[in-house]
């Protein structure tokens, strides 16, 4: 059946409220078929496919923030143009609110969304990187420098070379000149000390993370580690399961001890993915 405001043009005419003048805008019906090839080509991970910001279980006060931060960010896109940064221990839910933004944007706008994790975004680029054929990287890195909406996750985890940080700081760059939106994750610390292995400045260089903060709203996240709830657990599990975690680890900003908690082993996909493999990288 074609659609009963635009009979299908995709087009649909509005009297412009503040000057009175009729213009043609989308119609709601591309938007929704144009969001749902979009969220189909943004490359999220069947894991996280569920995410959305109503099943995310906010806590304390510092989820209940990422939450509201991460809709006004959905709710608000492209007229807001600041992303956001989110910090915090394995399992707290920093990629699942990322998702969640990323979902909603493009359902609601048809924006061109895309997520990659860091270490698989560079192992792609890196495999198709042919230094006689440079248009292969560049092809791998256009729709990510490009588009309207990115989440990339997991920062700072991959071992720094010269490599990683050029092409990471030609991503971020251009995305930054450009004014494009992007969310960030990351298990790293954005503390002033760039020579302890477990801050983010430490992993990512002075010029990015200076970019990243004219870029980004930085939120820290503090929780327990969700994927270690019972199948049948609930809030005041994840309360208890937080408190403990708090009681037996400092909160994140204090201590090197502290800092150290952010090294221990995050299980992902089965397999146990050390943070930071025994020293500085490349040693
Ligand atoms: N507060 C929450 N409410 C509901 N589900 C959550 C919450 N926190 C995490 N989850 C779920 O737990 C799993 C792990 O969360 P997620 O991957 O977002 O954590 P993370 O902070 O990104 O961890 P890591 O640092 O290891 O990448 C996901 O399936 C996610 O949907
Ligand atoms: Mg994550
Ligand atoms: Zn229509």
């Amino acid at each position: 059946m074609a659609c009963p405001i635009c009979d299908d043009t995709g087009w649909k005419p509005i009297d412009d409220p503040t000057t009175g003048v009729r213009r043609v805008i989308r119609c709601d019906c591309w938007r929704e078929r144009v969001g749902i090839d979009r969220l189909a080509t943004a490359n999220i991970p069947k894991r996280y496919q569920h995410c959305t910001l109503d099943n995310f279980a906010a806590y304390n006060e510092t989820l209940e923030k990422a939450v509201a931060h991460a809709k006004r960010v959905a709710d608000t896109f492209p007229v807001v143009s600041r992303g956001l940064l989110l910090e915090g221990q394995p399992g707290v839910g920093k990629t699942h609110l990322a998702v969640a933004v990323l979902k909603m944007v493009i359902e609601r706008t048809g924006a061109h969304g895309l997520f990659y994790d860091t270490r698989d975004l560079l192992r792609v680029i890196r495999s198709t990187y042919d230094p006689s054929i440079r248009t292969t990287e560049l092809e791998i890195l256009r729709p990510v420098m490009r588009a309207d909406l990115l989440v990339l996750d997991d920062l700072g985890a991959e071992k720094t070379s010269e490599w990683v940080e050029e092409t990471m700081n030609l991503i971020v760059n251009t995305r930054y000149n450009e004014r494009r939106m992007t969310l960030f994750t990351s298990n790293y610390l954005d503390i002033p000390e760039d020579d302890d292995p477990n801050s983010l400045l430490f992993r990512i260089g002075h010029r990015m993370r200076s970019r990243l903060h004219e870029m980004c709203e930085f939120l820290v996240l503090d929780g327990a580690d969700y994927r270690e709830l019972p199948t049948n657990g609930g809030v005041d599990d994840l309360v208890t399961m937080w408190k403990m975690r708090k009681k037996t680890l400092p909160s994140p900003r204090t201590g090197r001890q502290a800092r150290a908690q952010l090294r221990e082993p995050a299980v992902r996909d089965g397999r146990a993915d050390l943070k930071w493999p025994g020293g500085r990288a490349g040693s």
